[in-house]
């Protein structure tokens, strides 16, 4: 089957939904549930009702595009991503995977294709961990690997809880209802850039994706003494930064010295109280983000940390609070699915590599009740999350061609003569 991809009208439509953003181009911030999100959510309903796609949503929004099958009795298989965005982030991130789902399925159709089990595009509710500080909001809860009660009370930084914010943003049915049955997908591959540089220094065009690391994170709470700046003398205090400050690069040095590059360990936020110039600081929240492909050696290292830090508080004489986020498995992709992109590649000769996802997706928490891959493009100098991310129309253009001939063989179905 001859498919071909459109590849200005895709690049178009991504920096469309990039100019709905809460940031000056060409970064992109779109927190789930903020104005901007629900306009580029209006906008993507449109784009999927234009190819004939049958929309409809759950109670948190996750969003799903169903292009039907001619046996409407069997299990649909499924693609798509996010397309959330952290503050100041690029536009590919999740987006190439929801976009380049779209354009997949266009393409399948201008090919004449005509599937046997229905294909269903899904974007998914608050991958980013930003607003409710936890990430795969939606495929966790589609997954049932969060309970509706867990999810309901999460709250941002303004204090109003996920439960609130959803049904302000027009998501009103029970939390209990998004979850769905194991099998209700015969398959799950999501594509999506790299976000690593890994494919780009080796000129290979196309990544299949055989296991996700495992992610783990962590709010870390120290409470020691404010006071005047310059009242407070140095040999008394009990300073909450300063034993922040041990503590973050204590966590550096146990994921360096774990022996293996995929030991990552990251604090990204820290908060300060009480934020003044001159006020010692009483209280610091910062977090930690701890991943690698061997949870044995995550935990392993999750351990050194926390000893490490218990130790600096007492020696410092500040209290200390570690509150576990979530601690997550890895996934891993089924021989199924890449045996189907791996015939896709060859299809059009096109070059790839087995590799890692070291970030994690909503295909993590779709591995719970469904077979699932990922297809990974290169990115620029392997960035992401921040505004320079970037791939090009062509790499665009073929994870999408590999994509759309994957899903055309595991939907089975009808080629054109
Ligand atoms: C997803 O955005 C991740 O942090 O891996
Ligand atoms: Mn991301
Ligand atoms: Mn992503």
């Amino acid at each position: 089957m001859k498919i071909e991809i459109d590849h200005e009208k895709l690049n178009h439509e991504i920096d469309s939904l990039a100019s709905f953003s809460d940031s000056d181009p060409p970064a992109v911030t779109r927190v789930v549930f903020s104005e901007q999100d629900l306009k580029a959510r209006a906008w993507l309903k449109q784009r999927f009702a234009e190819a004939g796609l049958i929309v409809r949503e759950d109670a948190v929004g996750n969003t799903f595009a169903r292009w039907k099958g001619t046996n409407s009795g069997v299990p649909p298989i499924a693609t798509g991503s996010h397309i959330d965005a952290i503050p100041h982030a690029g536009k590919y991130d999740g987006v190439v995977g929801v976009l380049g789902g779209l354009e997949a399925i266009r393409a399948l159709q201008r090919a004449g294709f005509q599937p046997e089990r229905p294909i269903e595009l899904i974007m998914f509710t608050s991958e980013e961990p930003t607003r409710f500080g936890l990430g795969c909001l939606g495929s966790r809860l589609m997954s049932g690997t969060l309970p509706p009660a867990a999810a309901s009370a999460l709250t941002d930084s303004e204090g109003e809880t996920f439960d609130s914010v959803r049904q302000q943003a027009s998501f009103t049915g029970p939390l209990d209802s998004v979850r769905i049955a194991p099998g209700s997908y015969s398959a799950f591959v999501e594509l999506h850039i790299e976000q690593g540089p890994i494919l780009e220094q080796e000129k290979i065009p196309l990544g299949l994706v055989t296991n996700i690391a495992a992610p783990a994170s962590f709010q870390i709470t120290i409470d020691g003494e404010g006071g005047h700046a310059g009242g407070r003398l140095m040999p008394d205090r009990r300073d909450a930064l300063c034993a922040a400050s041990e503590m973050i690069l204590a966590i550096e040095r146990a994921a360096l010295g774990s022996g293996a590059a995929d030991t990552v360990g990251t604090v990204g936020i820290c908060q300060v109280h009480p934020g003044a110039v001159n006020s010692i600081p009483s209280r610091v929240q910062f977090s930690l983000d701890l991943r690698d492909t061997d949870p044995a050696r995550r935990d392993r290292v999750q351990a050194e940390i926390e000893a490490a830090i218990r130790e600096i508080a007492m020696r410092r004489g500040v209290s200390l609070a570690i509150d576990t986020v979530n601690s997550d498995p890895p996934a891993e992709s089924s021989p199924e699915i890449l045996a189907a992109l791996t015939a896709a590649c060859d299809a059009d000769a096109l070059p790839y590599r087995r590799m890692v996802s070291r970030a994690y997706h909503d295909s993590s928490f779709m591995s719970r009740i469904a077979p699932i891959a990922m297809l990974f493009i290169p990115c620029r100098g392997g960035v992401s999350h921040r505004p320079d991310e970037y791939s090009s129309p062509e790499e665009i253009a073929s994870g999408v061609k590999v994509l759309a001939r994957a899903l055309a063989t595991l939907a089975g179905g009808t080629e054109p003569n």
